[in-house]
């Protein structure tokens, strides 16, 4: 029995659904605490590709639970085409998908505020999903959101909606987009209500009961430390808790059940949006590992800045969250490099950084300090025992673990299932 936290540890997309997908195998739950639909997290099965951004990546095997949590900022649409399409697929979740009652609603127009604000912003604009993320999240938080348990009652729904149709009018107004409806929007929610309702669930209690019962339950983080809303590169960052710090809030269950966290790491850096990114490479090398890593954001169909593995980020990222072992993924996109580099610090106005700084204007100031290793040529896909990776793969890998200081316990060299590497004591010595 155990509660293990998988989450992202740069800047998002690091292969969080393929690896939770792998370890919802061996569980009986698999939760969502934060973010929305601006995660997509991809499942590759055989020939299918699965693109989740609401419900787990735990739902493609059969046997598990799957909560989305209070912590999730839920758009109904989206969930319930997510959920029709893998019926469509095969997959059937009635029974085995519980949506929190506590989770916060994206209305339609905090997604066009979404879209509004970046338009306000300008030069300046953040580089958003525009999947209502940012306002859904400042509703809540200004106490001027809607909960599921608020879709479930109409009246309650409504009556607030109409109290305050006012003051939400005032600011669509400042933002230049159309006054709401309060009648139309109540009409349209309340279809989507219907639908939703099967799933409503007290998630907390379901989840402490699981606990209580010696259940696993695996807990999969969106987004990933640098957009974190307090230690990324704020204002460019996303609006909640990526790590496990953000886990007891978005599921109920207490900091002390959690067993186990498990980072997750590419071996190089990517970022879609704007922000800082000292380590990323425009070059022939950023474009090589766009390419052979297909880096098109599985939300928005945007392509990922590509760069060099950013130690800087995932020691702060180990260090904030507690990371109890690594998981590496994407290993077999940098075959065919000739160069490998590994930044390990940053230069500031000519002092060193050893930790990201707190204004995101010097964090784009800063320059990367790196260390280099020799590329390999041969293709890793098939590698499953980390003493038959090419002997400079070995190194890059190891000199992974060592800049970070924690074990590296996974490695994965494909998208599809079987594609790991398993180190259980961390990367041995190369030979
Ligand atoms: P997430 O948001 O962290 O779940 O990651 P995404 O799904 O957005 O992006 C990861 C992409 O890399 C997806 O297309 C995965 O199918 C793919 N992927 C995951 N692990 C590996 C791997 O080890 N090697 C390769 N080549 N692709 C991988
Ligand atoms: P997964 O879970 C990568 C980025 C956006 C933007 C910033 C804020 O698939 O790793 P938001 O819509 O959250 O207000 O956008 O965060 N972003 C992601 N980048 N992967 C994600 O999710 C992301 N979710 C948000 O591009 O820069
Ligand atoms: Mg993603």
């Amino acid at each position: 029995m155990s509660v293990t936290c998988v989450f992202g540890m740069q800047w998002g997309d690091e292969g969080k659904g393929r690896l939770v997908d792998l370890l919802a195998a061996s569980s009986d739950v698999v939760v969502r605490y934060q973010g929305g639909a601006n995660a997509g997290h991809t499942v590759v099965v055989g020939a299918e590709k699965y693109v989740l951004h609401l419900l787990p990546s735990g739902v493609i095997q059969p046997r598990t639970t799957n909560v989305i949590g209070n912590g999730v900022v839920v758009d109904p649409w989206t969930l319930l085409s997510e959920i029709d399409d893998l019926q469509k697929r095969g997959i059937d979740l009635d029974g085995r998908l519980l949506l929190s009652d506590r989770a916060h609603v994206v209305l339609p127009y905090h997604k066009k505020m979404d879209a509004a604000l970046e338009r306000l912003r300008g030069a300046a604009s953040l580089g958003t999903t525009s999947r209502g993320i940012g306002p859904t999240y400042g509703d809540k938080f200004m106490r001027e959101g809607f909960r599921v348990a608020d879709l479930m009652r109409p009246e309650v729904f409504a009556g607030r909606l109409r109290a305050n149709a006012a003051a939400r009018n005032g600011i669509l107004a400042r933002a230049g987009l159309e006054p709401l409806d309060p009648e139309a929007v109540v009409t349209e929610m309340l279809g989507v209500a219907q639908r939703l309702k099967p799933y409503v669930a007290d998630t907390t209690t379901y989840l402490l009961d699981a606990h209580a019962q010696g259940l696993d339950i695996l807990c999969e983080g969106a987004q990933g430390f640098a957009l974190d809303v307090d230690h990324g590169s704020y204002p460019f960052v996303t609006s909640s808790s990526t790590g496990p710090a953000g886990l007891s809030a978005g599921t109920g269950l207490p900091p002390r059940a959690l067993d186990r966290v498990l980072g997750v790491v590419k071996a190089y850096s990517t970022r879609v949006g704007a922000g800082p990114f000292p380590s990323k490479d425009t070059g022939p090398a950023g474009r090589h590992l766009g390419e052979r890593g297909h880096e098109v954001g599985a939300t928005t169909g945007r392509k990922r800045d590509c760069g060099w593995f950013d130690a800087v980020v995932a020691r702060r990222a180990a260090s904030t969250q507690g990371v109890d072992s690594i998981a590496l993924m994407k290993l077999d996109v940098l075959s065919g490099l000739k160069e490998l580099r590994v930044c390990t610090a940053y230069e500031l106005g000519g002092r060193r950084l050893e930790v990201p700084p707190a204004l995101a204007e010097d964090w784009e100031a800063c320059t990367p300090v790196y260390q280099s290793y020799a590329g390999w040529e041969r293709d890793l896909s098939n590698v499953r025992r980390f003493h038959d990776l090419p002997r400079e793969a070995q190194l890059y890998v190891r000199a992974l673990q060592d800049v970070m200081g924690v074990a590296i316990e996974v490695i994965s060299v494909g998208a599809e299932r079987d594609r790991f590497i398993r180190t259980t004591e961390g990367v041995p010595q190369p030979v």
